[in-house]
């Protein structure tokens, strides 16, 4: 993959992240657990980024942050590569990126609803069943967790709510 740029997401990126969101999500989008989450609490403007292209925005990762109980940490996603872009590597990129960024503004643990065999390689492994729920429909297997703060997943346990 060559030198791409990767900056943190603008406000005037909004109508195209919304664009590349409904485009892949479609209709059903918004009846997701995540986005029920993210109906709750707007998104981190701080650990939400883009992939650049001269100008074009290529993808886009958001991050929100969410309670689980008391602990503090952050949701993934949308996670999304426009259709023509992706299997570049792209949207492996910006998830390592939100992940560092992430860890060094000391947040510990990042939640996601993905696919296990995409995000596995990339440092997030299932919640331990039973403990963590959605407020919404969710296959619990698909229900995953990076730990940026080692052993933090055992504290977690409720429902996951946004953190307004
Ligand atoms: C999923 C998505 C973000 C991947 O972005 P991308 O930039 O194309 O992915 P990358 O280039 O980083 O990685 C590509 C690799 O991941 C694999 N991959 C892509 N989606 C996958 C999935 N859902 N499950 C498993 N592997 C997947 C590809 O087959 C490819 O494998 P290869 O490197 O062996 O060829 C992109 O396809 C997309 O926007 N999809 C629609 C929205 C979506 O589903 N978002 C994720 C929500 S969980």
């Amino acid at each position: 993959m060559s030198d791409i740029l990767i900056r943190p997401e603008a406000p005037d990126d909004d109508a195209t992240i919304s664009h590349l969101v409904s485009n892949a999500f479609g209709p059903g989008a918004y009846a997701r657990a995540a986005f029920r989450v993210r109906e709750q609490a707007p998104h981190d403007p701080a650990l939400s980024f883009v992939i650049d292209l001269d100008g074009e925005l290529a993808a886009s990762v958001r991050l929100t942050p969410i309670v689980i109980g008391p602990c503090e940490g952050r949701l993934l996603g949308p996670l999304v590569v426009d259709p023509p872009l992706k299997s570049r590597g792209y949207g492996k990129a910006l998830v390592r990126h939100a992940l560092a960024e992430a860890g060094a503004l000391g947040v510990r643990y990042v939640l996601l609803v993905g696919d296990p065999p995409y995000y596995g390689p990339l440092g997030f492994a299932p919640v331990p069943p039973g403990r963590v729920k959605m407020p919404g429909p969710c296959d619990p297997r698909r229900l995953l967790v990076a730990e940026l703060e080692q052993g933090i997943v055992a504290s977690l346990a409720g429902v996951v709510a946004g953190r307004p």
